[in-house]
C-alpha cells in the first residue's frame, strides 16, 4: 500500500477554521487529510468529512497518537478515542508523532502496540513522525520496515533533511513533508521567486513541486480556499534540473520546530 503524494494539513487550525478548511479542500478535489490527537481538532475534521458528502472510501485520513498515549495499554484506546471523533471505524494511516525519549514507554512498546491496532483494523497503515536515524532504526527492529508507512518530518527548501531522507530511501520508507513551505517563510525566497515568474506559478506551488519531485509526500495547509487550490495545482509543475539545483543550494538547516522532551538528537 501506498500513502498519498498530496494532501491538507490541519495543525493550528480550531472550530470553524478548521471546519471550512477541510470543507474546502474535499471540495477542491484532495483526498487525504493530515490530523493529529494534540490538534484538537479531530472532531472537527470528522464533522467536516461527514458533511462532505465524500465517502469515506474515497479518503485517507491519517492521525497521530500523542505522548501520554504511547503506553501498551493506553495507545488503542486513545486512538478508538480519535476515531469516535472522526466518525470512522478506521484511520488509514496512524503515525507516532514525536520519538519523546525518555518519557518511560520504550520504541519497542509503542511500535508493538501501534502494530496491534493495525490488526486489529483500526488503522490500514501505520508510521512514524519527527523519527532520526537512530530511533527509525529502532522502530524497524520492533515491528519491521514493510510495517511503516512514512515517516513524516519537517522538510523544506531550507530544511533539506538529506541525510535522514538519504536513510529512509534506502530502507524503503516513504517520506512525508511537513512544513514544507516552512510555515511561510520560503515564499518570500528570491530564489523562489525568480522560479516561480519562469514557471508563471506561485512559489508556495515551486516549494511544493520540488518536494514533490524528489519522491516526497506533502500536506501543506491553509485557511483559504484559494491557497487550497493553487496549491493542489503544484502537482502540474514541472521543475527543470536547474530550477532544482537552485533550490538545491537553498538549504540552511533552518529547523522550525523542535520542543524539548519530545524531539530526539537531530542527524
Ligand atoms: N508531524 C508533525 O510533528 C507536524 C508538525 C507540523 C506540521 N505538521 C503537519 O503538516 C501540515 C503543514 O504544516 P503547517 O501547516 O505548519 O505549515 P505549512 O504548510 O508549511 O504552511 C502553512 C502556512 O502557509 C500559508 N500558506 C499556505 N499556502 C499558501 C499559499 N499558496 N500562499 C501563501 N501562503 C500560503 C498558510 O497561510 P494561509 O492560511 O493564510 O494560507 C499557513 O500560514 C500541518 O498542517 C500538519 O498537518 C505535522
Amino acid at each position: 500500500m501506498n500513502i498519498p503524494a498530496f494532501g491538507v494539513g490541519t495543525f493550528r487550525l480550531q472550530g470553524q477554521a478548521v471546519i471550512d478548511s477541510v470543507r474546502n479542500a474535499l471540495d477542491l478535489g484532495y483526498r487525504a487529510i493530515d490530523t493529529a490527537q494534540i490538534y484538537e481538532n479531530e472532531a472537527e475534521v470528522g464533522q467536516a468529512i461527514a458533511e462532505s458528502g465524500v465517502p469515506r472510501e474515497a479518503l485517507f485520513v491519517t492521525t497521530k497518537i500523542w505522548v501520554p498515549n504511547y503506553a501498551r495499554d493506553k495507545l488503542i484506546p486513545s486512538l478508538k478515542d480519535s476515531l469516535a471523533k472522526l466518525r470512522s471505524d478506521y484511520a488509514d494511516l496512524t503515525l507516532i508523532h514525536w520519538p519523546a525519549p525518555g518519557n518511560g514507554v520504550s520504541i519497542e512498546e509503542f511500535m508493538s502496540a501501534l502494530a496491534e491496532a493495525k490488526t486489529q483494523g483500526l488503522t490500514r497503515q501505520i508510521g512514524i513522525s519527527n523519527f532520526p536515524i537512530a530511533e527509525t532504526r529502532a522502530a524497524i527492529a520492533a515491528v519491521g520496515r514493510e510495517q511503516i508507512a512514512t515517516n513524516q518530518i519537517e522538510l523544506s527548501p531550507y530544511l533539506q533533511n538529506r541525510k535522514l531522507a538519504a536513510f529512509l530511501q534506502e530502507q524503503g520508507i516513504p517520506v512525508t513533508s511537513y512544513m514544507t513551505l516552512a510555515y511561510g517563510k520560503v515564499l518570500k525566497d528570491p530564489v523562489i521567486g525568480q522560479i516561480a515568474q519562469r514557471h508563471d506559478a506561485t512559489t508556495a506551488q515551486v516549494a511544493l513541486a520540488w518536494a514533490l519531485q524528489l519522491g516526497y509526500a506533502v500536506i501543506p495547509s491553509s485557511t483559504k480556499r484559494e491557497n487550497l487550490a493553487s496549491n493542489l495545482l503544484a502537482q502540474d509543475l514541472r521543475l527543470t534540473d536547474e530550477d532544482m539545483a537552485q533550490i538545491a543550494a537553498l538549504e540552511r538547516n533552518g529547523r522550525e520546530v523542535s520542543p524539548e522532551g519530545l524531539a530526539a538528537q537531530w542527524d
